[in-house]
Order: C-alpha cells, then sequence, then structure tokens
C-alpha cells in the first residue's frame, strides 16, 4: 500500500514557478509511490483580507494549475479543505495541545502580527495549527513544500508529539503503532527548487503578493514570459566577488529548467566575465516556455470542462472526508470524547 500524505497551496490567484518548482513538481514525481492528498486551502486563504466574490474563481483556477501541472485524479486526491469539515474539528482537537506560546513564535506570525497589529485575528494565530490538522488527519509521513513552510512544519512535529505524548494508546498496536503513537512525525520534503526568488527584487522569495512582474506564472503566455525575464534584475556582468542574488537565481532556474549543457555554457561564460545577461536570458525563456508549453495547453483545454472540474474536486474531498473521519474518530476515542 502506498504511504500517504497530505499538501496543499491556499487559492490566492495564479500559481508561480516557485509553487511548482518548490511544491507540485514533487507531487507529480512522487504520484506513483506515495498516495497524495491535495488541497486547495481555502479555509487558510480567508486568515487575510480578500474579496467574497473572488474565492470561487481562485479556487476553480488552482484546480485547473493542479490537473494541467499533471495531478492525476486516478492516481490522487483533490479537495477543497473547506468540503472535508474534519479540517477544522481536528484544528480544534489539536489547538487544545498546543500551547499559545509556540504558535506565537511562528516567524510567518510574527511578521504578519507586526503589519496588522491590532487587526491580527485568531485565525492567523491558528493557521499553523489547521495545516498541522491537514496533514495529521491523513496519517502524512512526508511533507513536499517549499523552504517558506518549514517552520510551519516543525511546529506540527512538535503538535504530533504533544498529541501522541498525552493521549497514548494503552492498547498500543491497536491502530498499528507499535509505540501507541496515533500519529507519525511528518518529515518536510524538500524539492531542488524549493526557494526561489522573485524576479525583480531577488533577495525577497518569488511570491503573488509581491506582484504579477516579480514571478511567471504557470498560465502566462510565451511574451509574457518573455518580457518578464527580460526585466529580471542582474547585475553590470561579474565583478569578481560574490554572484548578485538575481544573477544566482537565474542560474538557478536554468538548472532547474534547462539542459546541463546550457547551464555549464552560460556558467564558463560567466566566469570568463563575457556573459551577456540577454542571452542567457533568452535561452531560459526558451526553456521555460517548451516546459511549461504542455501544462499551459492542458489548462487552456481544462477550463472548457468546468463540470469535470467541479466533478474531480467533489468526488475527491469524498473520498478524503472518509480517511478523515475515521482518523477523526480514533482522536476522539483517545480524548474520551466517544460516548456511545
Ligand atoms: P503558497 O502559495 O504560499 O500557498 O505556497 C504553496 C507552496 O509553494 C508551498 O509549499 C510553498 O512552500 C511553495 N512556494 C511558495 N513560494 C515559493 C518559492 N518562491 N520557492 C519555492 N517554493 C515556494
Ligand atoms: N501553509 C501552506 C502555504 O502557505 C499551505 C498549506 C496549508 C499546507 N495546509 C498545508 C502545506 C498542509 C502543506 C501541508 O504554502
Amino acid at each position: 500500500m502506498r504511504q500517504r500524505y497530505f499538501s496543499g497551496i491556499q487559492p490566492t490567484g495564479e500559481l508561480h514557478i516557485g509553487n511548482y518548482l518548490g511544491a507540485i513538481k514533487s507531487w507529480i514525481e512522487l504520484q506513483d509511490s506515495f498516495e497524495g492528498i491535495f488541497g486547495i486551502v481555502d479555509y487558510h486563504a480567508i486568515t487575510e483580507p480578500y474579496k467574497p466574490e473572488d474565492m470561487p474563481k481562485r479556487v476553480f483556477d488552482t484546480a485547473l494549475d493542479y490537473l494541467a501541472a499533471g495531478l492525476d485524479p486516478n492516481k490522487s486526491i483533490l479537495l477543497i479543505q473547506s468540503f472535508v469539515p474534519e479540517h477544522t474539528e481536528m484544528a480544534w482537537l489539536l489547538s487544545s495541545v498546543t500551547p499559545v506560546s509556540w504558535v506565537e513564535r511562528v516567524p510567518t506570525y510574527k511578521e504578519k502580527a507586526r503589519q496588522l497589529k491590532t487587526q491580527v485575528n485568531m485565525g492567523l494565530l491558528s493557521y499553523p495549527v489547521l495545516m498541522a490538522a491537514d496533514i495529521v488527519l491523513y496519517k502524512s509521513t512526508i511533507v513536499p513544500v517549499g523552504e517558506d513552510q518549514l517552520p510551519h512544519l516543525e511546529l506540527t512535529r512538535e503538535i504530533v508529539r504533544s498529541f501522541n505524548s498525552k493521549y497514548r494508546s494503552k492498547y498500543g498496536y491497536k491502530y498499528g503503532s507499535k509505540s501507541g503513537d496515533i500519529f507519525p512525525e511528518p518529515q518536510a520534503y524538500l524539492a531542488g527548487g524549493s526557494r526561489i526568488m522573485s524576479l525583480t527584487e531577488p533577495m525577497k522569495k518569488m511570491s503573488k503578493s509581491l506582484g504579477a512582474h516579480n514571478y511567471i506564472a504557470l498560465a502566462d503566455p510565451p511574451d509574457v514570459i518573455r518580457k518578464k525575464l527580460a526585466k529580471a534584475v542582474t547585475d553590470i556582468g561579474p565583478g569578481g566577488g560574490e554572484m548578485s542574488p538575481g544573477t544566482k537565481n537565474l542560474f538557478q532556474l536554468m538548472s532547474l529548467f534547462s539542459s546541463k549543457e546550457t547551464c555549464d555554457h552560460f556558467k564558463q561564460l560567466y566566469d570568463e566575465g563575457n556573459i551577456r545577461y540577454s542571452d542567457m536570458k533568452q535561452k531560459l525563456a526558451d526553456d521555460i516556455i517548451s516546459d511549461l508549453g504542455p501544462i499551459r495547453d492542458r489548462r487552456l483545454a481544462l477550463s472548457l470542462r468546468p463540470e469535470y472540474i467541479r466533478k474531480v474536486l467533489i468526488e475527491g474531498s469524498n473520498r478524503a472526508r472518509e480517511i478523515a473521519r475515521q482518523t477523526l474518530h480514533e482522536a476522539k476515542e483517545r480524548m474520551g470524547l466517544t460516548y456511545f
């Protein structure tokens, strides 16, 4: 039997090559060896300001990106988080074994709390507890994510340890775990592209929140990809010191999208001081365009089949509920919350 895991992405708009290289590509590579459960985590997305009327399209677009990138509903489960209420119920159980001081020290929370001051809501504080619930409901052993999610995953591991030690089974083997632990401690699974930087502000990670010019979307047409790369920040040429962050990012992208010969060729030009970044960007654009081409084509075809997308999400969410319901029941049993 394939081991299971959950991973997810917030429906905050179009997915970019950071999401693709940091997470989705691993999901697809692991599809035959693991049973992946991929969430469109709308309950996480509502912890920040958004327009209600935009949410349905954002969820639909994320599903399109998932399927177009190569997730196969016959091998994997796709779900909408709010369709599986066991996620929020499990989050409540986990919140009772999570000290507030643990969530208050999460870097993303601290940053948001600094920006939003008194506007910071309970959802933002308990965000990582809901994420832990997503993960433990399917007894995930690994979680493929980008590097920015490592603090969240470390917290999940702490919550798992806390729950396991508090509610250890008296019956030991009953749930197939020698120690009597209910949840395995999930390991982060990092891909080669686990931290892709912004094209225009290469000291920051590529992110939707920095605006469309700083990322390449999976759905961007070729001319847009060329334009965005042409504007990517580099430097005036190798100055003998360390490679600039923008140039480093382009070389990283090249190592992920281009052949080894291409990478070696431009690295040699760089080392000799003869590199022309416009040539490098053109070649990189060609290779990104040919890699993303099939995804864009599938996306376009799928966008004409909204009924099919709906069916995949509803069936996936129902299938996930069956698994989630069992785990939730086990957890409640451990906690003395089963009465009849
Ligand atoms: P988000 O868009 O924040 O919901 O992120 C979805 C997934 O993509 C998570 O696993 C992130 O760690 C990953 N991710 C987001 N931005 C990047 C990036 N710039 N580089 C690599 N992975 C990323
Ligand atoms: N917090 C993740 C992000 O912003 C999204 C997410 C929610 C997630 N639940 C998860 C990722 C569970 C992995 C596993 O990218």
